[in-house]
């Protein structure tokens, strides 16, 4: 299981030169022709640039050449890289949403919640194993775990593959997504053996994705601004951990990784999640539209769109979700995931290979330890090119020249 397969190599290729067309050389906004591939690979954030821009210089954020010289924001912290207005909207934020409990844990900034799933890989292994300890998810999981365990060969940690299919009597790791990428099911940790260690990751625990049925309270919590406000370029994500030992080595991981995370970016950040937890409050936001409000209603859309293509599609179905009540809009609610985790009808079928027949770029099933027949398609690009994706969506019938 170690390193990647020829597949995922292609495939990382790929993606990269995706990105790389996708932003432009000089960070413009793609201009998708009836001809170029419509990319939803990623799932990169760009859905809600419209509210962004309507919120227009209440999001504004400046610096002068004096300001934000020091390594350092606040000496007696834990996370002495932590600028404390951050760590205040963060605080706020999940007291406005109700989606987790913040007062017994430390906050950990991070270069994106990816940084900060490598410093909790570092802080959970146990040092006097002699074989690197297993991290595992249930299977589909997020892709990239796989590639974070395995890239740098760790002593201390490596991939062990679809939590389901672990039964050692050993340490293991388990990293529990939800609601998951790529399916967008809620998900408990599946494996419940002794010495295992959880991470949660809950980059998607937010009003817009899913109904908020509890206020977790997990030992260690991922979250990223990427997907919760959609500032994926900030690269801005947190960590809620509540023992010491652990929050410690995960400060030394980011510390020997990049002494910290750059200033500009935590404090655009604290301005952003500001204006989201004022938006949510009827008094502090005059004329200041609800920001779950919105972007729930904008992914209900799109879901209600696709799902009634793929309703009438004799090839393709769509995962099902139970409609539960949700503590913080107080109604009961489906979840309107990230990503559509689309299958193919019939078992013989790559439906990625289909969909590039058709010029839609996605995410094929075995990227996440799936099956060919399942693929990943974001839902949380632009309008134009969601549209555009829809379009050619609903001219596939039957055995396609794609496949
Ligand atoms: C489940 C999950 N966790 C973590 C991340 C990483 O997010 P970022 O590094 O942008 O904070 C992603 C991004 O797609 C994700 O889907």
């Amino acid at each position: 299981m170690c390193g990647k397969t020829q597949d995922q190599a292609n495939a990382t290729e790929q993606d990269s030169a995706a990105v790389a067309s996708e932003i432009g050389g000089s960070g413009t906004k793609p201009n998708p022709s009836s001809l170029a591939p419509v990319n939803l690979d990623h799932g990169d954030p760009t859905a809600y640039e419209t509210y962004w821009s309507k919120v227009g210089e209440r999001s504004t954020i400046t610096f002068t050449g004096d300001q934000s010289l020091s390594y350092f924001a606040n000496a007696k912290n834990l996370c002495w890289f932590l600028e404390p207005k951050l760590e205040e909207e963060i605080r706020r934020l999940h007291h406005v949403v109700g989606n987790a409990k913040v007062d017994d844990h430390f906050i950990i900034v991070g270069n994106g919640s990816s940084q900060l799933i490598q410093a909790a890989l570092y802080a959970v292994s146990p040092s006097d194993q002699p074989q690197p300890t297993s991290v595992v998810s249930a299977a589909p999981y997020y892709s990239a775990y796989q590639e974070v365990a395995d890239l740098l060969r760790s002593g201390l940690y490596k991939w062990g593959g679809d939590a389901y299919s672990f039964n050692k009597d050993e340490p293991y790791i388990e990293m529990v997504t939800s609601p998951n990428n790529p399916c967008g099911m809620t998900r408990e940790p599946v494996v419940n053996r002794p010495q295992g260690k959880i991470i949660h990751d809950l980059a998607y625990y937010w009003p817009h994705y899913t109904p908020i049925t509890s206020q977790v309270d997990y030992d260690i919590m991922l979250f990223t601004v990427s997907k919760c406000t959609g500032h994926a370029g900030s690269r801005i994500g947190w960590a809620l951990v509540r023992d010491k030992d652990v929050a410690r080595k995960m400060v030394d991981l980011m510390v020997i990784s990049t002494i910290g995370v750059s200033k500009e970016s935590q404090l655009r950040a604290a301005k952003i999640l500001g204006v989201i937890s004022d938006s949510c409050l009827l008094d502090k936001s005059p004329g200041l539209e609800n920001f779950f409000e919105y972007a729930q209603h904008l992914m209900a859309a799109r879901w209600e769109k696709l799902r009634e293509i793929v309703k009438v599609n004799e090839l393709f179905s769509l995962t099902e979700y139970p409609s539960e009540y949700c503590l913080f809009t107080k109604e009961f609610t489906e979840a309107r995931p990230a990503f559509a985790w689309m299958s193919c009808k019939s078992d013989m079928e790559d439906i990625e290979k289909i969909l590039r027949g058709h010029k839609i770029l996605a995410r094929g099933g075995k990227r996440f330890g799936s099956d060919p027949k399942y693929v990943r398609i974001s839902m949380l690009s632009r309008d134009q090119e969601f549209n555009l994706f829809l379009e050619r969506l609903s001219s596939i019938h039957g055995i396609t020249s794609g496949n």
